[in-house]
């Protein structure tokens, strides 16, 4: 098994480019299930979840081509199968994504119970309290479940918590139900509006994605379309706390800036220097950072996927910073691993508390979950010495080249 290596690093200096968005490209591979035509998808991060996804949609029949380094074309034309492999939905929970399109596309999907990493209990109550409420019938057994309806009818459906999976799998069934759906307290995130826009772009009807009420007006069949993919917010939040944390001077291009208004105002809290430049965000961090508190929320809030690498920064700044996760239930394995190198945090609940110390020394650690995995590389920059990460499969699920981007700054970041 592989390791990722981190020695102290200097300053990081340099520009480094961020990548298309792991969380707006598996639903759209998902949704191109919908069309029977061919899909042309751009600026495609070639993660490993990425191949899992394309995968999944091989075995239902559909015929996927890597076309240059960031480009791919799905063509679901001739989708023969309604169940998606046991094995591949287990390892990787975005899978269970290909049910709201396969129901709609097939009238029937047979899934597994997703898997995913480990931050806490990933229910899919809402998924499928969606495709109840548009006339599905579901059933459970043997680790799968079971969808099917002739025909979906569009209705309205209150999603108790705003969940990013659930909006995207409603929203996909119903782009081919007949008549209206409306999803009431739905998800806002940046990757929802992406995958609405695809859909439009096949000839679908989506309108307020973005905002709690998204509309969707079933139409008979979607074609085909081409579509560029919005770049990786998590990823671009994640360079720019590596500049911070090694108090380095970077830019990073290919980012949407509306986007991390949430980071970018934490970060600025903190005293970093961030600045809008030609095509991208020059973040620039002098001093050591001062302590700032966080709350994880659901979009525009600040991210639970950028909380582990705040949590490292944190580790290292002047106070004491309060950060409460309120997105999932257990989203602090990374605590004990930043322990390992010197971390002063305590954990009650949903809440840990940070004391920040002067330096982090480095050490053995594990990638728990993806961004944890991010985190101890953050960490490990900034820390005296060496830090070996293990289990660094989480990370290439979510980040690509990550070793060679951060040599690219400077950072003595290698895998052995
Ligand atoms: C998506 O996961 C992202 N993954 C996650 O990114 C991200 O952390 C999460 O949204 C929140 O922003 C992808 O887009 C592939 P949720 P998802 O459904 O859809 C509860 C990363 O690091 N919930 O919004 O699984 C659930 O328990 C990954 O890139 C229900 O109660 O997240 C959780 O507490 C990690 N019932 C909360 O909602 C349901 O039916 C948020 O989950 C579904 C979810």
């Amino acid at each position: 098994m592989s390791k990722i290596v981190v020695e102290s690093s200097p300053p990081l200096r340099g520009t480094v480019r961020i990548s298309g968005a792991k969380n707006a490209v598996l639903p759209v591979i998902a949704a191109s299930l919908l069309s029977g035509q061919k899909c042309i998808l751009e600026d495609i991060p070639f993660l490993n979840d990425v191949e899992v996804m394309s995968e999944v949609l091989v075995s239902l029949g559909a015929d996927i081509k890597k076309l240059s380094n960031m480009r791919m074309e799905v063509n679901s034309r001739n989708i023969d199968n309604y169940e998606a492999p046991y094995e591949l939905v287990r390892r990787m929970r975005a899978s269970f994504l290909v049910l709201g399109p396969l129901l709609a596309r097939m009238g029937k999907a047979r899934i597994s119970f997703p898997g995913g990493c480990a931050i806490g209990t990933r229910p899919i109550d809402l998924h499928l309290k969606g495709f109840s409420a548009l006339g599905a019938e579901i059933t459970m057994g043997h680790g799968y479940i079971e969808a099917s309806a002739k025909k979906l009818k569009g209705d309205r459906v209150y999603l108790d918590f705003p969940s990013v999976g659930a909006t995207e799998n409603i929203m996909m069934a119903a782009a081919l139900a007949e008549g209206r759906t409306v999803i009431e307290n739905a998800a806002e995130e940046p990757e929802i509006v992406d995958l609405a826009t695809f859909i439009n772009k096949m000839g679908g009807c989506v309108k307020g994605a973005g905002t709690d009420t998204v509309k969707i007006d079933g139409v008979k069949e979607l074609k085909g379309c081409t579509h560029t993919v919005i770049p990786d917010r998590v990823e671009a939040g994640t360079y720019m706390v590596a500049a911070a944390i090694t108090r380095g001077d970077i830019i990073v291009e290919n980012v949407v800036i509306n986007h991390l208004m949430s980071v970018i105002a934490k970060l600025k809290e903190a005293g970093v220097i961030i600045q809008e430049v030609e095509n991208g965000l020059r973040v620039y961090a002098p001093e050591r950072v001062k302590a700032v508190d966080i709350k994880t929320l659901p979009y525009a809030g600040f991210p639970t996927d950028m909380q582990a690498q705040m949590m490292a920064l944190m580790s290292v700044a002047r106070g004491t910073s309060v950060i409460i996760e309120t997105v999932f239930d257990n989203r602090f394995m990374h605590v004990n691993e930043l322990r390992r190198m010197g971390a002063n945090i305590k954990i009650d609940g949903r809440s840990a508390v940070v004391q920040g110390i002067p330096e982090l020394t480095g050490a053995p650690v594990k990638a728990t979950d993806l961004r944890a995995g991010a985190a101890l590389i953050l960490a490990g920059l900034a820390a005296r010495g060496r830090t070996e990460i293990t289990d660094v499969y989480h990370i290439d699920r979510g980040y690509t080249d990550i070793e060679k981007k951060f040599q690219s700054l400077g950072g003595k970041v290698y895998r052995i």
